[in-house]
């Protein structure tokens, strides 16, 4: 393997003198003063103001009547995969999920928080493929999984990187196959998709609808999650299901199995001081997008796409893909990968060893869900396996919010460079 720092195409760059994210935390002040007056007032477990206004404020802005506060994206999706399996299949046994036996749809190129509470309900993932307008679970491939798989009722899907998915389209597909959707908005806080002529935030489209404070997220609470509704009663179901299951009794009475997956008041405190912000980090992760696709524009690549007349992103992260014909010579194991130095081509992996030898932070593409080791006996209902080509030929840009200007036009240099 090269070493980027003595490699001649690199010479007279220096690398960052401070490390330059993939998206990193942007703490803006009123977090501490959220924390410290929960810390003042003693209000740091699971119930205070911090988790009622952050629920409060997130409900409003997504457009929902209910929004839970949990302990990560992953305890919401968790919940609500829970919730469809009882809706559709009924209250499972205590050592079986509610899943158990039954088949569930799932995006195939997404974090595997998004599909793993599948498993957790002890059901069986079908990945479906990605379509290449916004990378992004394909409705072609969901039709043909239907023909396939008739008696389906659940649906998982994510919106990449920000960019919401094709909605109406899946939407109709569920609908004419009576089938839930499990929205994971986790990535795509702040984005909106036009459904039926009306502008709506993701998050508020699935059945159950899923967003997380994580701390790479575009806004965070360090860590966090909500589960966002407009039923009273699956609201009311997760905040019970959550903190352990309590029947309202006087002593420690359960009917259900119960999870320790509450918010804490501690947490909300980070999370509410950051939602006032959320629209200006939309703003500079777009103008971090629009810089990366000016200054990229004269190489063989191309930014992650997405329905400019049906979505607007929040463009969390950054993307890019090198063209076919631009890539070089590479061969990825199981834990690692290998290239060949050629000219006036380059690939994912070099991109990535140069960016990191000059201190910046990009990430492949998530691997697929049906190349994973974990659920590589699963089903996968796919044309081309489009997953498969994007994770080859795709890599995620530092896109931190902090970046500088400057600091952005040496990445783009990096990258020409590379294919020099
Ligand atoms: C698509 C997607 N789903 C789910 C999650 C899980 O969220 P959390 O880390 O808050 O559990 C993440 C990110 O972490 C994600 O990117």
């Amino acid at each position: 393997m090269m070493d980027m720092k003595t490699d001649p195409r690199f010479r007279g760059l220096e690398p960052f003198a401070n490390r330059v994210w993939l998206s990193s935390p942007t703490m803006h002040g009123d977090e501490q003063r959220f924390v410290d007056d929960a810390i003042a007032t003693n209000w740091v477990s699971t119930v205070g103001r911090n988790i009622d206004e952050a629920e409060k404020a997130i409900a409003e802005i997504i457009g929902v009547q209910y929004a839970v506060g949990l302990s990560a994206g992953t305890a919401a999706l968790h919940l609500a995969t829970k919730l469809a399996g009882e809706r559709l299949y009924g209250r499972a046994k205590p050592y079986e999920g509610t899943l158990a036996g039954h088949r569930v749809f799932c995006s195939d190129m997404t974090f595997d928080a998004s599909v793993n509470p599948v498993a957790y309900e002890d059901g069986e993932a079908v990945f479906i493929d990605t379509e290449r307008d916004t990378w992004n679970m394909d409705p072609d491939a969901l039709e043909e999984a239907f023909r396939r798989y008739p008696e389906v009722k659940l649906i998982v899907l994510a919106h990449l990187y920000g960019t919401p998915g094709k909605m109406d389209e899946i939407r109709k597909i569920a609908d004419a196959h009576g089938a839930l959707i499990i929205e994971d908005a986790a990535e795509s806080l702040g984005a909106k998709y036009r459904l039926k002529g009306r502008w709506v935030e993701t998050g508020a489209i699935g059945d159950y609808n899923c967003i997380s404070f994580n701390g790479n997220k575009i806004i965070t609470g360090s860590s966090g999650g909500m589960f966002l509704t407009d039923s009273k009663e699956d609201a009311d179901k997760v905040r019970k299901w959550s903190t352990q299951s309590r029947e309202p009794a006087p002593w420690y009475q359960h009917e259900e199995i119960g999870y320790n997956y509450r918010m804490s008041n501690l947490i909300a405190g980070v999370v509410r001081g950051q939602i006032p912000f959320l629209n200006a980090h939309i703003e500079q992760k777009k103008a971090i997008y629009e810089r990366y696709k000016a200054g990229l524009k004269d190489l063989p690549v191309t930014m992650n796409p997405f329905d400019a007349q049906k979505s607007i992103p929040n463009y969390w992260l950054s993307c890019m893909l090198i063209d076919e014909s631009a890539m070089a010579r590479h061969s990825r194991g199981e834990l690692d990968e290998k290239w060949t130095r050629t000219k006036g081509k380059t690939c994912p992996g070099e991109i990535l060893a140069a960016l990191t030898a000059f201190r910046a932070e990009g990430r492949p593409l998530w691997k697929p869900m049906h190349m994973q080791p974990i659920y590589r006996n699963h089903a996968f209902v796919s044309g081309v396996d489009v997953g498969e080509d994007l994770f080859r030929r795709g890599l995620c840009l530092p896109s931190d919010n902090k970046m500088t200007r400057e600091e952005q036009d040496i990445i783009i240099e990096i990258i020409h460079r590379c294919f020099r």
